[in-house]
């Protein structure tokens, strides 16, 4: 058999939706989850577990580096038997954070399975479209996989089975982004089952406009743009109702006209200063902050992090 290489993957969180481009919009981030494989004749049953040592925070079942691995050879190398690895992680994402820890899991999962077929199986490999459209399935909405696989700031989009498209845009450097995460954790798919199931046309057409502001804040990059085109009423208004923990922070802040978002489906917020405002802004942020949250009762990470342009890193030792 082919000795297969250590295998290390990076991959960068991602904030979903950015407001209104709900399964549309996504933004890679500077916070990654590392992934190192490795394979050996000596390993016959494929093993996780974290490299400082700690008890893994997910059963073997919903373990998605495993499953998008297996799913892969499935689909695209069937001839070949997927072999089993040992796999160490440093997870810097929170699980069901809204930072994209699991799209982080499916393209490593994939990604690895990619470069095993590369080594050995003589069976083609997959285009990069029919890799992505099936790294996009995978979790079903593609806003935070192909972000997470691509780096920077996407628009990806295959609804109902359609050939994904997507497109990048440059994130201007003129905003500084933070992230807030309460320590809490929110299911996509609960979350998801709290939206409606149809809108009235005035909210659709209001989300419409809204991404034509983000359009337009990408062209000529006024903070104004940016504040109106965060603006949603597609999922953010039932993710974070009245009664949410969230509510009195993100009520705050858009009574302050203080540009947020909420990531993915949650509960880490984004929010968004202008670069030039920062040092008169941000202390004043904080401390906003703190109190809503000390009133909440909620303990909280804030951090500034920065566009990933990169997208997955894989390197072999
Ligand atoms: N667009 C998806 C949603 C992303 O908001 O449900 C999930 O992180």
């Amino acid at each position: 058999m082919v000795r297969l290489p250590k295998i290390h993957i990076k991959v960068p969180g991602t904030s979903a939706n950015l407001g209104p481009g709900f399964d549309l919009m996504g933004l890679a981030l500077d916070i990654h989850n590392e992934f190192e494989f490795q394979f050996s004749k000596e390993i016959t049953e494929t093993k996780t577990e974290l490299k400082n040592g700690k008890t893994l925070p997910f059963s073997k079942k919903e373990d998605l580096v495993l499953s998008s691995y297996l799913s892969y050879f499935s689909k695209f190398a069937k001839n070949l038997t997927p072999p089993p690895y040992h796999c160490k992680m440093t997870l810097a994402l929170p699980l069901k954070g809204g930072l994209g820890s699991s799209a982080s899991a499916i393209v490593a999962g994939l990604c690895l399975a990619k470069e095993v077929h590369k080594r050995l199986s003589t069976e083609s490999l997959p285009t990069e479209q029919e890799f992505t459209q099936f790294l996009a399935e995978f979790e079903g909405h593609p806003d935070n996989t192909l972000p997470a696989y691509l780096g920077g700031f996407v628009f990806a989009y295959s609804t109902f089975g359609e050939t994904l498209r997507y497109f990048r845009k440059k994130f201007p450097s003129s905003v500084s982004i933070f992230v807030l995460t309460p320590e809490y954790s929110v299911s996509t798919e609960e979350s998801r089952k709290t939206l409606p199931k149809s809108y009235v046309t005035s909210d659709v057409i209001f989300n419409l406009s809204r991404i034509g502001a983000w359009m337009h804040f990408l062209d000529k990059r006024k903070f104004g743009d940016l504040l109106v085109g965060l603006e949603d009423k597609m999922h953010t208004p039932y993710r974070i109702p009245n009664s949410s923990p969230l509510f009195p922070l993100a009520d705050t802040l858009k009574q302050e006209g203080i540009g947020y978002c909420l990531s993915g489906s949650g509960p880490s917020l984004l929010i968004f200063l202008e670069r030039k405002a920062l040092k008169s802004k941000l202390n004043e942020l904080e401390s906003k902050v703190s109190k809503i949250m000390k009133e909440s009762g909620i303990t909280y990470q804030f951090r500034r992090v920065k566009p990933d342009g990169i997208g997955v890193r894989i390197k072999m030792k």
